[in-house]
C-alpha cells in the first residue's frame, strides 16, 4: 500500500507541539508519512487553541483556507484536535462543514480507530471522551526527527489551579503527572536519537507527581541529570505558588539544569492577583525573585502578564508596572484580556474597556522592551555556552543556539558543531537575540 501524507498545522502551545508529534507518530504507524505542505496533503489536521479569542480566530480562520482543498479533492480527511476541539466540537462541524473529524484533547490515542470509521461509513465523526487511563498512552511516546538537538517531553498533563481567567483546567482536564519511568526511558530514547536539550512540559511543573504521591520534581530532576549524552535540562511552567525552596536550590547546582525560569507573574496587584486565584502575593513573588537570584545571580525570569483583567484599575496597573521595574524581567509575554466562557473571570463586573487594555499593553510592553533590550546588552563582552541547534535559517554561515539563560545567540561557525556545547565571545546585543564570536 502507497503512504499517505498528513499535514499538521498546529496553534498554540508547546503542549500542543508535543502532541501534534505524536499525532505524527501515532499516524505513522497506521501508513500516514508526514509532509510540509497542506496541498499535498491526503489528510489535514489542525490542533487547536483557545487560551484567547484571538487564537480560537486563527485557527477557524486557518481551517476555512482549506475548504477549497476540499472542494478539489472529495478524498481529502480534514480533522481538528486541541482545545476547541474539546470545547465547541459541535460548533467546528457547523461552522466548517467539510471537517471530517474533530477528537480531543485526552484520546488522540484513538486517532487510527477514527480514522478506520470514517473511511468504512463515510461519515463525519466527533469524538472528544476523554480516555480514563488517557497519561499512560503518553507512554507511546512520539519520535524525534533525526536532526532534533532539543525536544519537548511532556511530564504532566491538565491543571487544577483554576485562575479565573484560564480554559485549561475545563479543556485538558485534571492534574496528573506521568510515571517517572516511562519519562526517564523517553528521555533516553531521544538521547539516543541525537537529542541533546530536553525541555519538560507541563501546565505546572513545579507541582510534578504531588497528586500521584510519586516524587517530586526535584527527584525527577536528579534521575535526568544521570542520563549520559543528555546536556541540557530545560522545564516549563513554573506557578509561583508551587515553587519550593528545593527547587529553587537546584538553580546554579545542577550542571545540566538551565538557568532560567519561565514563572508568570500575571500581575502587580494583590487585588487582582486575588481575583485572579493565583494564590500568592506580589511580595511572595518578590521573595522568589530574590531567593532565585542569591542562588544563582543570572538566571533568567520570565513571565507572562495579563492587563486589562476585570476591575483592574489605573492603580492596579501601576502596580504591574512598578512590579516590573523592581524585578527586571529578562523577557515577558503579555496579553490583554480574553474573556473566557464558562470561567470564574467571565462572571466578574467591572469589564475594562478594550481602548484601555490596548493602551495598557502597548505601555508595559515598551517597558518590557527596554528591559529585555538593557538584559541582552548586559551581556556584551561576556563568554556563554551556547548549545548549537541548527544552520540559521537566514544566513548560511551562521549557527544558532541558545545560552543556559535561554537567550539566542547568532555566531558565524561550521554546521558539525550542531548538537555540541560551544563558547562564544557576546558581541552584539538586539532585543530578541544576541551575536557572538567563537
Ligand atoms: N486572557 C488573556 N491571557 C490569558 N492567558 C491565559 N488565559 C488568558 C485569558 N483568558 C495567558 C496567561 C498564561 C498564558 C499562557 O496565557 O498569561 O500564563
Ligand atoms: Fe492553548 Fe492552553 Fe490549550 Fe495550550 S492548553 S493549546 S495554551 S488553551
Amino acid at each position: 500500500m502507497d503512504n499517505k501524507r498528513v499535514y499538521i498545522h498546529t496553534f498554540g502551545c508547546q503542549m500542543n507541539v508535543y502532541d501534534s508529534d505524536r499525532i505524527k507518530t501515532i499516524l505513522a504507524g497506521c501508513g500516514y508519512l508526514s509532509c510540509e505542505r497542506a496541498d499535498q496533503a491526503d489528510m489535514i489536521i489542525v490542533n487547536t487553541c483557545s487560551i484567547r479569542h484571538k487564537a480560537e480566530q486563527k485557527a477557524f480562520s486557518e481551517l476555512g483556507r482549506y475548504r477549497k482543498l476540499k472542494e478539489k479533492n472529495s478524498q481529502l480527511m480534514i480533522a481538528v484536535g486541541g482545545c476547541i476541539a474539546q470545547g465547541k466540537a459541535q460548533e467546528v462541524l457547523r461552522r466548517a462543514p467539510y471537517v471530517d473529524l474533530v477528537f480531543g484533547t485526552r484520546n488522540i490515542n484513538r486517532l487510527p480507530e477514527f480514522i478506520r470509521a470514517i473511511e468504512e461509513t463515510g461519515s463525519r465523526l466527533a469524538d472528544v471522551t476523554p480516555e480514563a487511563d488517557y497519561i499512560d498512552s503518553l507512554d507511546e511516546y512520539p519520535v524525534a526527527p533525526p536532526s532534533a538537538v532539543s525536544a519537548f517531553v511532556t511530564i504532566m498533563q491538565g491543571c487544577d489551579n483554576y485562575c479565573t481567567f484560564c480554559v485549561v483546567p475545563y479543556l485538558r482536564g485534571r492534574q496528573e503527572s506521568r510515571k517517572p519511568a516511562a519519562i526517564l526511558a523517553e528521555i533516553r530514547a531521544l538521547v539516543e536519537r541525537g537529542v541533546r536539550e530536553v525541555t519538560l512540559l507541563g501546565q505546572n511543573v513545579n507541582a510534578y507527581g504531588k497528586k500521584e504521591g510519586v516524587p517530586g520534581l526535584r527527584a525527577l530532576l536528579e534521575e535526568i541529570d544521570k542520563i549520559a549524552g543528555l546536556k541540557r535540562i530545560r522545564f516549563t511552567t513554573s506557578h509561583p505558588r508551587d515553587l519550593s525552596d528545593d527547587l529553587i536550590d537546584l538553580f546554579g547546582r545542577m550542571e545540566k539544569l538551565c538557568n532560567h525560569i519561565h514563572l508568570p507573574v500575571q500581575s502587580g496587584s494583590n487585588r487582582i492577583l486575588s481575583l485572579m486565584n493565583r494564590g500568592y502575593l506580589r511580595e511572595d513573588y518578590l521573595t522568589l525573585v530574590s531567593k532565585l537570584r542569591k542562588n544563582s545571580p543570572d538566571i533568567s525570569i520570565t513571565s507572562d502578564m495579563i492587563v486589562g483583567f476585570p476591575g483592574e484599575t489605573d492603580q492596579d496597573f501601576s502596580a504591574t508596572l512598578a512590579l516590573m521595574e523592581q524585578v527586571r524581567f529578562d523577557g515577558a509575554f503579555s496579553f490583554k484580556y480574553s474573556e473566557r466562557k464558562g470561567t470564574a473571570a467571565a462572571a466578574l463586573p467591572a469589564r475594562v474597556e478594550e481602548a484601555v487594555r490596548t493602551s495598557r499593553l502597548q505601555i508595559l510592553q515598551s517597558l518590557q522592551e527596554e528591559h529585555s533590550l538593557e538584559k541582552n546588552q548586559s551581556w556584551v563582552g561576556r563568554r556563554a555556552t551556547i548549545l548549537v541547534e541548527r544552520v540559521n535559517e537566514n544566513n548560511n554561515a551562521d549557527l544558532t543556539g541558545r545560552t543556559s539563560e535561554n537567550r539566542i545567540v547568532n555566531f558565524p561557525g561550521p554546521p558539525e558543531l550542531t548538537g555540541s556545547l560551544v563558547e562564544v565571545v557576546i558581541s552584539g546585543a538586539y532585543l530578541h537575540s544576541l551575536r557572538g564570536q567563537l
